[in-house]
């Protein structure tokens, strides 16, 4: 038997300005695109923008449905929305913010499961680890380079190979 160690490096900033300018461009249009987010039943405002590599910026927000798992987060609208509109670019970063109205989120809000599979199939098609930018509505912001920090030993097209 052999353990086997997984390690993840998050770069955790105190404020937003704090990062690159391009960096603080792309939070802004994230947070610029959570006004934007349909979401009358939980009240969680979330944006997010996606960073080609051509400069294009691409948003998304969540969009939700009176039939609950109809709905959709805001980085699966981003990154669908940049694969519908922009096929074949690579995805260099994207970033996430939310907002609620009922309380203030304080901590870096991290994409859910689904979202990270699907960030992960197109950070393969990119060939480039991508860059994910998280924060709340205040507070700081945690950073991390390749979705191999936040969702390790993926299922991937790989694996729907004969070895
Ligand atoms: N949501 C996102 O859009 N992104 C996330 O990273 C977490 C959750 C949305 C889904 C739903 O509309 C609302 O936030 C509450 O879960």
């Amino acid at each position: 038997m052999q353990e086997i160690k997984l390690t993840s490096v998050v770069h955790s900033y105190d404020s937003l300005d704090d990062l690159p300018q391009v960096d603080k461009d792309l939070m802004n249009a994230a947070i610029g695109a959570r006004g934007h987010a349909y979401a009358p039943y939980s009240h969680f405002y979330v944006g997010a923008a996606v960073l080609l590599d051509d400069g294009t910026i691409v948003l998304g927000n969540n969009q939700e449905n009176v039939a609950y798992p109809s709905g959709l987060c805001a980085e699966r609208t981003a990154l669908f929305a940049a694969g519908a509109n922009f096929p074949g670019k690579a995805v260099i970063k994207i970033a996430i913010s939310a907002h609620s109205s009922d309380f203030e989120v304080v901590s870096p809000v991290y994409p859910c499961g689904a979202c990270r599979q699907v960030m992960s199939e197109y950070e393969q098609l990119s060939k480039r680890p991508m860059e994910i930018l998280m924060m709340g509505s205040s507070g700081g912001v945690h950073v991390v380079n390749g979705l191999i920090n936040i969702l390790p030993v993926a299922f991937n097209a790989d694996n729907l190979k004969r070895k």
